[in-house]
């Protein structure tokens, strides 16, 4: 039984890293308000909102997987207040942090329709600070950090997210719709 928890466990942190890059790639593509392979403009941040959803859903698993794992030492107060674990503290503490984030951002994002726009896209921001976090966790933590399978599809992450890191510093990912909402309003 703690054999399969193990696995559960770091087979969704695994999933939930790949989710977490997909859905950061897709935010920004979002954002830039053009269609992907077909898909329109509300068809991408769609996929956006599954894939961020997802792997909030996996992270739970991961967790609490991780938590009914005698082997891992972990206690409730270690999934919300970073640095206090047994086993690894660093570590384990950076991907408390990425937790204590991705709530935020997700609760934020659940009530955006309250919440306002300004407040929506300030706090939206910190799934910049999530990824990296999650990624050095896995890779400072994880049993298969470091195997040959495991640091390819780390680098292929790196790579996506820093491509679109600097797509979205380009003027080309400025906000389509949202130019043409302010060219509307300026006639
Ligand atoms: C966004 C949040 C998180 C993500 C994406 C994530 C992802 C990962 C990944 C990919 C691994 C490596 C698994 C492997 O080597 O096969 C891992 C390991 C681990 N994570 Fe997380 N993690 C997150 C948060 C947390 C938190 C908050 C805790 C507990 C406080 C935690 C506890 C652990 C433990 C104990 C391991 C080692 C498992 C092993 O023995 O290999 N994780 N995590």
């Amino acid at each position: 039984m703690n054999e399969a928890l193990w696995a559960l466990g770091r087979g969704t942190g695994v999933a939930a890293l790949v989710l977490l890059t997909t859905s950061l790639v897709l935010g920004v593509l979002a954002r830039s308000g053009r269609s992907v392979a077909g898909l329109g403009r509300f068809g991408v941040q769609e996929l956006h909102r599954t894939a961020a959803l997802t792997a909030v859903g996996l992270v739970v698993v991961h967790l609490g997987s991780l938590l009914l794992d005698p082997y891992a030492q972990l206690h409730v107060v270690d999934l919300v207040v970073p640095f206090l674990g047994a086993d690894r503290p660093l570590w384990l503490g950076l991907g408390t942090l990425a937790v204590d984030l991705l709530l935020l951002v997700t609760v934020v994002s659940l009530l955006r329709d309250r919440v306002g726009p300004r407040v929506f896209h300030g706090v939206h921001l910190a799934t910049y600070a999530v990824w990296p976090l999650a990624l050095v966790h896995a890779l400072g933590l994880g049993t298969d950090a470091w195997t040959l399978w495991m640091d390819v599809l780390a680098a292929g992450c790196l790579v996506a997210v820093a491509a679109a890191g600097w797509w979205r510093v380009q003027p080309a990912a400025t906000d389509r719709g949202q130019v043409r909402v302010r060219r509307e309003l300026v006639r």
